[in-house]
């Protein structure tokens, strides 16, 4: 337990403060302006970013991004949250949060970590989420919100900094590449060489670009706040299902292990091979039904090359269907079965796994299983 002349210095010694947050007994993180910002921010924002928040918690998770103080995580906390994580990417920041936590004896947790690390197969997935005043500092803008909608189960509500709406062109169709699409102005921030990520501003979205963004990433309803114009605007994001399927090619990755085949065979005999896939991606693989090759259904798929070839002498030899839908983290056993070439010889198998009409898994980065098969 600190004294209240313990609490005073080591405010004075964490500082400068951000976030202006009631430590109790009179004493507060601050009482000046930082860099410009309100003395008391975030407490203006945080009245219009709890309208998007459900009203009570009721023991659902919490992950605050770019959590600086701790100001959001310490409300939410209080407002009947259960497991509370807040990252930032500067220490001085986290070591401000931890304080302020020990101060007020909440159970909260703080780590040292950047938008770009957040995986959910580390932290698991939260409820909510909060991006708040986070996406200008991005200087990867798209990877970050592909990680911020990894990490969300149900809720991302992102608060940022617009492309000023008295400039922009609005949105039009342009001609790319053979096509008409829409185009949504998005300003990038001209920065000095040496400019630190997590303090300047990279990218100013229009509410459309960063809408179509939101939704392309994955999530299934964008909704914009406030509908009159500002220069800045509130995305409360949501999703259906903890995960996307293996239509969101982004998300797919596999790693593939041969439990048992031959090496050997008859010209034209017909082969049968195990073959372990696991989900080592973020998004559900979907079987497909048999009555045709649905798109976004994921295969086993078998290449076959001559040993040492780099063209296929047969694309997609064989193929074999899932046993189920399988959800990021789990495995299937799937049996393929063949007809070996039939020339004698010595050819190479390769296994690769296809999310149907859209990505080859080896085309996404996953690595292709190699087997060598001699026809004697
Ligand atoms: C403008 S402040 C906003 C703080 C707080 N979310 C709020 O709304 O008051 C931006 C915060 O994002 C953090 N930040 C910047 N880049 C980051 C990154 N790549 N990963 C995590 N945090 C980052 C900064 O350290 C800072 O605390």
């Amino acid at each position: 337990m600190m004294t209240p002349d313990e609490i005073r210095k080591r405010v004075e010694r964490l500082g400068p403060w951000f976030h202006c947050i009631d430590l109790g007994g009179g004493l507060s993180t601050k009482t000046q302006s930082a860099i410009g910002e309100p003395v008391e921010h975030p407490r203006p924002t945080w009245e219009k970013v709890k309208a998007c928040l459900p009203e009570e918690f009721d023991g659902k998770s919490l992950l605050d991004v770019g959590c600086n103080a701790g100001f959001y995580a310490v409300e939410l906390k209080r407002r009947g949250a259960g497991r509370v994580l807040g990252v930032d990417s500067q220490r001085n920041l986290v070591r401000q949060a931890i304080f302020v936590r020990d101060v007020l004896g909440l159970e909260i947790e703080y780590r040292r970590m950047s938008v770009y690390d957040l995986d959910p197969r580390e932290l698991g997935q939260f409820d909510v989420t909060l991006a708040l005043g986070l996406v200008y500092h991005c200087k990867h803008l798209v990877l970050a919100l592909e990680r911020l909608f990894a990490v969300t189960r149900e809720l991302l509500v992102l608060e940022t900094a617009i492309y000023p709406p008295e400039r922009s062109p609005g949105s039009f169709t342009y001609e790319v590449g053979g096509l008409r699409p829409l185009l949504h102005p998005l300003a990038y921030v001209e920065n000095p060489g040496e400019a630190k990520e997590a303090i300047y501003n990279w990218f100013l979205p229009g509410v459309e670009a960063l809408t179509a963004l939101l939704r392309n990433v994955g999530f299934d309803e964008v909704e914009v706040f406030p509908a009159t114009q500002s220069d800045r605007a509130i995305f409360a994001c949501r999703k259906r299902e903890p995960y996307p399927d293996s239509r969101s090619i982004s998300y797919l990755a596999a790693s593939i292990q041969i439990e048992d085949g031959p090496a050997r065979c008859r010209p034209e005999e017909v082969l049968t091979f195990r073959v372990r896939a696991e989900n080592t991606g973020l998004a559900r693989w979907l079987r497909g039904d048999d009555t045709g090759v649905q798109e976004g259904a994921v295969h086993l798929v078998a290449h076959v090359f001559a040993a040492g070839g780099e063209e296929p002498l047969f694309w997609y030899h064989a193929g074999a269907y899932l046993p189920g839908d399988i959800a990021p983290g789990e495995s299937a056993t799937v049996e393929i079965a063949m007809r070996a070439p039939a020339e004698p010889g010595r050819y190479r198998l390769e296994f690769d796994m296809v999310s149907e009409h859209l990505a080859w898994f080896e085309d996404l980065g996953s690595e292709v299983v190699r087997h060598e098969l001699t026809v004697e």
